[in-house]
């Protein structure tokens, strides 16, 4: 696997203090309330702030934009083309407002597939707030229209440029013969159940010459836990960790295996680029108290966010 480390800022995260012994007790606790919570009340939020905050979750959409296209321009070697490409996102959670700004930049269409239905979670005033914005960065009034437009077929089940769908069984053969030239993703690959199944099945959708991008949190995902040790998840035994399986666990696949299962599946030219790593002293404290299966070096437990990029033959 190749390490790209061209132009794209990587954070180092340091920690004041190990307790391995509290924080394994801590997050098998951790596990064992998650599987009852999200028994209880299913999958509901999937950012750490809420929907209610507008101009938070209008920034966050033009910043993962905005990040793709650099992370894209990073490995391409020069400014991805956007305009009159077709676009899978998977994984896109509680709106579309990803899909509106990359239609905005011309995608000719934006395809959307979740394993949970969420856009309910977001209101009108959000998308008014994101229509705004889009006016406010000169886009002509008459595309912003038709953007309303396209949102109102949506969310009335009449898919068309903008073309969301969720099925619990994240089967993306609906989408075959789609033709897609851009298969991203933000923060979701690590919640997906069959990632070998979901890279396959890419194979019926997309275009020779399409090009993946994924940007995957592979850090413990509680977010109290998180800040305090951010490789909680990996400390504890597969037994242990399935018998805590909730819905959308963080499935603990490595950077290594994600590019084996797209190198399987015919991909190529595939380059992670760590975004957050942790500091090796952290490191070293906890490497020996890990589930032993997280100790290779080729685990890079370093990394804690990565981009994945990669090609199709
Ligand atoms: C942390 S959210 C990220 C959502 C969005 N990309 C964002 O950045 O806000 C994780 C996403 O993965 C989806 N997801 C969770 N479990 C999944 C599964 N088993 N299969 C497919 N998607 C899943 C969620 O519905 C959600 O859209």
């Amino acid at each position: 696997m190749e390490i790209h480390r061209a132009m794209v800022d990587v954070q180092t995260l340091s920690l004041p203090r190990v307790r391995n012994r509290t924080y394994h007790v801590l997050g098998a606790a951790a596990l064992a309330a998650n599987k009852l919570r999200y028994a209880l009340l299913g999958y509901r939020r999937p950012r750490d702030f809420s929907p209610a905050q507008i101009d938070r979750c209008v920034k966050y959409d033009f910043e993962v934009v905005d990040n793709w296209l650099a992370y894209l321009n990073t490995y391409l070697g020069n400014p991805p083309e956007i305009n009159g490409k077709n676009i899978l996102e998977l994984g896109p959670g509680q709106d579309l407002g990803i899909g509106l700004i990359l239609l905005a930049k011309g995608a000719r269409k934006y395809n959307a597939i979740d394993a949970h239905d969420l856009l309910a979670q977001s209101s009108e005033k959000f998308y008014e707030a994101l229509f705004r914005r889009l006016e406010t960065d000169d886009l002509d009034k008459a595309v912003v229209d038709e953007l309303r437009r396209e949102l109102e077929r949506t969310k009335s089940g009449q898919n068309d440029r903008l073309n969301y769908l969720w099925r619990e069984d994240f089967d993306l053969s609906v989408l075959d013969g789609e033709g897609v030239d851009f298969v991203l993703s933000q923060a979701a690959f690590e919640h997906f159940d069959d990632v070998a199944r979901t890279i396959k099945q890419l194979n019926q959708v997309i275009r020779p010459g399409a090009v993946f991008l994924a940007v995957i949190d592979l850090q413990t995902h509680t977010r109290w836990l998180r800040d305090l040790d951010p490789l909680n998840i990996y400390r504890y035994s597969d037994f242990y960790y399935r018998l805590c399986r909730y819905v959308s666990q963080p499935n603990r696949i490595r950077p290594v295996e994600y590019s084996e299962i797209l190198a399987d599946n015919g991909w190529e030219n595939i380059k992670v680029q760590p975004l957050a790593v942790l500091d090796s002293d952290y490191l070293r404290k906890v490497q020996s108290y890990l589930n032993g299966r997280f100790s290779a070096e080729d685990g890079q437990m370093e990394y804690l966010t990565v981009v994945i990029c990669a090609t199709k033959k």
